[in-house]
């Protein structure tokens, strides 16, 4: 095990050693590191929590293929060692090496992207990921890969223009004819897990499941972190000192896909934005409840295991994962077992897992062809807001109309994500109808007393939760 970390920057190998370092800790953030260092403080720390994007970098990390692959990411959620053995590319590697702007820059400043230019840095980043995508963006996807980054400026269309312009579809630049040698170096990073104690802190990052349940079991009390995209703002926003943590991004049994006819299972390291791509033609439900899932630099780094383990009630996975059916597999140094996902949240942000478990992964039973899913989230804004009430909802109605089957799961009602067991009792068997469903609507009050906060007051959550069923009746009457 290594107590130091190693990624590429500016085209070199650097190595941090945290036991010579009186600075740097291994959860300060990849933002403050740069910040640290004078030739790359065009990063900028704007809410420190993953909201406005003006910490945007590229990380390029090797693939099995020995190419790399592009994303951007919000450095003010990233601890350091979540880069050891990735490049790290920030705005000021972009120029080309003639002294020409890249493509992504000339076309901001071409369309007058940038006034006050504090979000520039971190547009510029999330245009260069886009640009590297190598595929002609429209402009719904532009749309997309933007929503992590506010402008109080300039107003967005001009950068919406700029990135129609500089996108290609080829996505050559200096980094492309760089590319083989940076897999060199990339490739010279031992891929062994790391381990590193300074005085007040110890993170682990190992490398298979074995060593990271060996862990669990020796320090029941670590906490263990995937993407960290959660975890993070305990340490930007609450400036606690996390004392120990096990790191589980680099296991890669926990990235592994598998299915068949019947099923999907989903590796709880798998991020957001690759479950998007897994999911999009077989489970759309999931799907649609993804795409208003944080911003693209989140869903870049964010697991689905990290979802599900903060279990919080108004997460956007565990509703569309009970309506699903879908089961959660565990496990420990004692063997592994399957939760269904109805039962796996016991209260709030309490789960069945125990101390000495791992969440591996998700297993979706491919849904029947009867049976009709659909899923809401209800929040201030569509992009890059946590929802007031969610739901996801599945029906299977037999040949003359009854339902046979139903699973009205709601987030944001109750302290934890939760069926509507009353609404689903009295529906079940009757004929799916309108007067049916006024009448389970009636039901929703019993099932729950949701709470007045920021996002919504209990009255709105009440009527949104009576009103989102109704819509799902209309939606699936056939
Ligand atoms: C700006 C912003 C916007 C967000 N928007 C959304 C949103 O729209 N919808 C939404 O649902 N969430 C949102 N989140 C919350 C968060 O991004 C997600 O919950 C994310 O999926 C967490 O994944 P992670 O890998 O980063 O988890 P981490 O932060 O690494 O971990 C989260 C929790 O899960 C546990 N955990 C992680 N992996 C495992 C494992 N394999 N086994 C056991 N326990 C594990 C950790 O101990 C921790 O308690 C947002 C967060 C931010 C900062
Ligand atoms: S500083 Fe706002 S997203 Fe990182
Ligand atoms: S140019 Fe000023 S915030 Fe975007």
């Amino acid at each position: 095990m290594k107590s130091s970390i190693a990624f590429v920057l500016d085209g070199k190998v650097v190595e941090i050693d945290f036991d010579r370092s009186s600075q740097l800790t291994p959860t300060t953030t990849v933002l403050n590191y740069l910040r640290g260092l004078p030739q790359h403080r065009g990063v900028k720390e704007g809410c420190a929590e993953g909201d406005c994007g003006a910490c945007t970098i590229v990380v390029g990390e090797l693939t099995a293929n020995r190419t790399i692959e592009y994303r951007a990411v919000d450095s003010c959620l990233l601890f350091l060692p979540m880069i050891h053995g990735k490049q790290l590319i920030t705005v000021e590697n972009l120029q080309e090496l003639s002294g020409k702007l890249h493509p992504v820059q000339q076309a901001m400043v071409d369309a007058h992207g940038s006034q006050c230019g504090f979000c520039t840095p971190g547009i510029v980043m999330t245009l260069f990921a886009l640009y590297k995508g190598g595929s002609r963006p429209s402009k719904d996807e532009i749309g997309d890969a933007l929503a992590g980054n506010l402008c109080r400026c300039t107003g967005y269309e001009p950068i919406l223009k700029a990135a129609a312009a500089a996108c290609d579809g080829q996505g050559r630049d200096h980094f492309s004819a760089d590319e083989a040698g940076i897999a060199e170096l990339l490739g010279s990073i031992a891929p062994d897990g790391i381990s590193i104690s300074t005085e007040s802190q110890r993170y682990d990052q190992p490398a298979t499941v074995n060593e990271c349940l060996l862990l669990m079991e020796k320090l029941p009390d670590s906490l263990i972190v995937n993407g960290a995209t959660d975890v993070a703002l305990r340490v930007t926003k609450k400036f606690e000192n996390l004392h120990h943590i096990i790191d589980c991004s680099r296991i890669a049994e926990l990235r592994s896909v598998s299915g068949g006819d019947r099923s999907l299972t989903i590796g709880a390291g798998v991020r957001i934005s690759e479950v998007m791509e897994l999911v999009r033609n077989d489970f759309p439900g999931l799907y649609q409840m993804l795409t208003v899932f944080a911003a693209r630099q989140i869903r870049n780094v964010a697991t689905l295991g990290g979802n599900i383990g903060t279990a919080s009630p108004i997460g956007d996975s565990l509703p569309v994962l009970m309506a699903y059916g879908a089961e959660i597999i565990l496990r420990s140094r004692r063997g592994t077992r399957h939760v269904k996902a109805d039962s796996f949240v016991q209260g709030y942000r309490k789960t069945d897992r125990q101390p000495d478990e791992l969440i591996m992964a998700v297993m979706l039973p491919r849904p029947s062809a009867s049976a009709r899913i659909q899923t809401y989230k209800v929040s201030k804004r569509r992009d890059l807001d946590i929802a007031t009430v969610s739901a996801a909802f599945r029906v299977d109605l037999d040949k003359q109309g009854m339902v046979s089957d139903i699973t009205l799961a709601y987030g944001g009602m109750a302290a934890y994500t939760k069926r509507a067991s009353s609404a689903e009792a009295f529906l079940s068997g009757k004929h799916w109808d309108r007067k049916q469903v006024e009448e389970a609507q009636n039901l929703i009050d019993k099932d729950f007393s949701p709470i007045s906060d920021v996002r919504g007051s209990a009255e709105f959550r009440r009527i949104a939760a009576r009103n989102l069923l109704l819509k799902f009746w209309s939606e699936t009457k056939g």
